[in-house]
């Protein structure tokens, strides 16, 4: 989700705070809440939200770790999620994956591409071993793939945000394959 005006973000942030206030069993909301505003959760929000909710940084850091849905890093536009599972690894996913890595130019240890377009995860199962290998673009899956064939899906969404600098892309590229 795009950041939004910061004035804007805070407003959000106090209807938080004051809906949850002195809740700590509500932490998992909140941070969940918070993350919806930005897309994760800033490190300026950690100090507040352990005040109001009543729970230590050290509770909230080990919360914020060890939950894999909680980012702690500006996300990019598109989430692409590649799978290195069983099924798919014996069908060339690390190939498609250093192909990924490679056509994003991220280096390693990063997921975040440094135009913010792509962030990349890698899986252990998208639950499509039937189209294995496979890997997926926020709400679409591309199933049956090869090295060629991902670079062709995020070439066609680069293209998408190379000509709409302002909206981005769409999510439109490529074509859809249903999960088995
Ligand atoms: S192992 Fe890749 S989809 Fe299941």
């Amino acid at each position: 989700m795009a950041q939004e005006p910061p004035a804007e973000a805070l407003d959000k942030l106090q209807e938080i705070f004051k809906e949850h206030e002195g809740n700590r069993g509500h932490l998992l909301i909140v941070l969940q809440k918070i993350q919806a505003i930005y897309g994760y959760v800033p490190p300026f929000t950690f100090e507040p939200v352990s005040q109001v909710l009543g729970v230590t940084k050290s509770e909230l850091y080990g919360v914020l770790t060890f939950y894999n849905r909680f980012h702690l890093a500006p996300r990019g536009k598109h989430t692409i999620r590649a799978c290195r599972g069983t099924a798919c690894h014996f069908k060339g996913a690390p190939s498609i994956i250093e192909t990924i890595k490679a056509q994003l130019k991220l280096p390693p240890g990063k997921e975040t591409t440094e135009d913010f377009l792509f962030s990349l995860e890698e899986v252990a199962c998208l639950g499509a071993c039937g189209i294995s290998p496979v890997m997926a673009v926020d709400e679409e899956t591309f199933g049956n793939l090869t090295p060629a064939r991902a670079g062709e899906v995020l070439s066609q969404y680069q293209a998408q945000a190379a000509q709409q600098p302002a909206a981005g892309a769409s999510g439109e590229a490529g074509e859809k394959q249903e999960a088995n």
